[in-house]
């Protein structure tokens, strides 16, 4: 099931990306802008943005009913895992997901995003010099070749990491790079009521939380960190209750 984004900044972030997508893929602009680096502490819905503009994708390109068939215009490529694989398996799994990006126009995909999850795994900085292993240059190597390549009509990337220090500055330099800010207070009430919301909180039990949040904005920083304060709540004082 999709999220509800909240934020203005968020919602302005995902039109200014999906009116790019769109741009490119209308005008057959082949070597446009080949994809985006969103990049900012952990909990500022970076991964959760990605998702949603791949959705979009599904619906707008595709134009598909069934929400099972979204997976097809976009991937989630989890990079922490990815780059755990045996020697070779890296490089050939990289290929094989631009590879399938570019074939599934023949099945009637128009536009692939691919999400490459906490790209800092896979994309480690070259500074180290020539300590660095030739497995890693080989894989890093295969990504840049896939983007130099890539068909910007049909294909865009999303890569996203809380270590920006870590990405290569070949990466960095490829692809359009997007700050995620620190989430401003007001915004995680919105995320707080939201929830309490959809949980049927009373308004009394929503405004205790808020206080709670805007009391210490050392402990409620995220999305992250509201939403736990908030099943936590659900569980203690709702469901418990009942039981
Ligand atoms: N704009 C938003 N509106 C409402 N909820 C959001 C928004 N962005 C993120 N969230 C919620 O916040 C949680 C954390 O977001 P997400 O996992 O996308 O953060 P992240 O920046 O990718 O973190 P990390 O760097 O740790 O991977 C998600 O579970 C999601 O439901
Ligand atoms: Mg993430």
């Amino acid at each position: 099931m999709s999220i509800k984004i909240v934020g203005k900044w968020y919602i302005k972030t995902f039109n200014k990306v999906t009116k790019i997508i769109k741009y490119q893929h209308n005008n057959l602009i082949k070597n446009g802008i080949k994809g985006f680096l969103f990049h900012g502490v952990p909990g500022t819905g970076k991964t959760t943005l990605a998702i949603e503009i791949g959705r979009y994708v599904a619906l707008n390109f595709g134009g598909i009913s069934n929400p099972k068939d979204y997976n097809k215009y976009y991937q989630i490529l989890d990079c922490s895992t990815l780059a755990h694989a045996r020697y070779g398996e890296t490089e050939a799994h990289i290929h094989k997901v631009f590879v399938d990006a570019i074939n599934s126009k023949n099945q009637g995909i128009d536009f692939s995003v691919l999400i490459f999850d906490d790209a800092d795994g896979l994309f480690i900085t070259r500074d180290y010099g020539n300590k660095l292993e030739a497995w890693y240059i080989g894989q890093i190597n295969v990504f840049f070749h896939e983007l130099d390549n890539l068909d910007t009509s049909e294909i865009c990337v999303i890569l996203t990491t809380n270590r920006l220090d870590l990405m290569d500055k070949a990466v960095i330099d490829r692809i359009y790079s997007i700050e995620f800010p620190q989430v401003p207070i007001d915004i995680l009430c919105e995320k707080l009521k939201q929830m309490g919301f959809d949980l049927n909180f009373n308004s009394g039990e929503i405004k205790k939380l808020e206080d709670e949040i805007k009391n210490n904005p050392i402990k409620y920083k995220t999305f992250r960190d509201v939403e736990k304060k908030v099943y936590d709540y659900y569980i203690t004082n709702i469901i418990e209750d009942d039981w």
